[in-house]
């Protein structure tokens, strides 16, 4: 019984505190809030793209929380590799992607999108350019642990 008194009155404290709080700011808060942080410019794929002088070099359009989205293109045999810690989602803009597994593949066209589970090894190949927007946590290596020469540098903005 005592017990359920005490919760009793600290629910209803709290919710004294909440609407007291609530009308103090509805009163003091005349400020819009984050009003100046809104970019009111879109991120245009075919501007992005025309950036790139390089196949499999990503490079981050626009970060979500942690995410980050990345455009690249990719033409020929990438290395396979497979991220311990992370998915990666691959949103093909352009072209037919395919992406090898040990067991299997799969082709991604134009407007379609596949994500690859954390551990899985990969191996993307172009037969023809693609153009190709990565979705993926920041920090991510493109080749994993695999290393080598088409390792690309992380978190360069275009
Ligand atoms: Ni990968």
């Amino acid at each position: 019984m005592t017990w359920g008194k005490s919760v009793h009155r600290l629910l209803r404290g709290n919710r004294q505190r909440n609407e007291l709080s609530r009308g103090s700011s509805a009163r003091n808060q005349e400020v819009p809030f984050e009003e100046e942080k809104v970019n009111y410019k879109t991120i245009n794929f075919n501007e992005k793209f025309g950036l790139l002088s390089e196949y499999w070099s990503p490079r981050v359009v626009a970060e979500m929380n942690d995410y980050q989205f990345k455009v690249v293109k990719l033409k020929g045999d990438f290395v396979w590799h497979d991220h311990k810690d992370t998915d990666e989602t691959f949103m093909v803009i352009d072209g037919n992607l395919r992406i090898d597994f040990r067991e299997g593949d799969v082709h991604i066209g134009a407007g379609e999108m596949f994500v690859v589970p954390k551990g899985v090894e990969h191996k993307p190949y172009a037969e023809n350019e693609v153009k190709l927007l990565l979705i993926e946590p920041r920090g991510l290596v493109n080749t994993g642990d695999a290393g080598g020469e088409l390792t690309a540098p992380n978190d360069i903005w275009i």
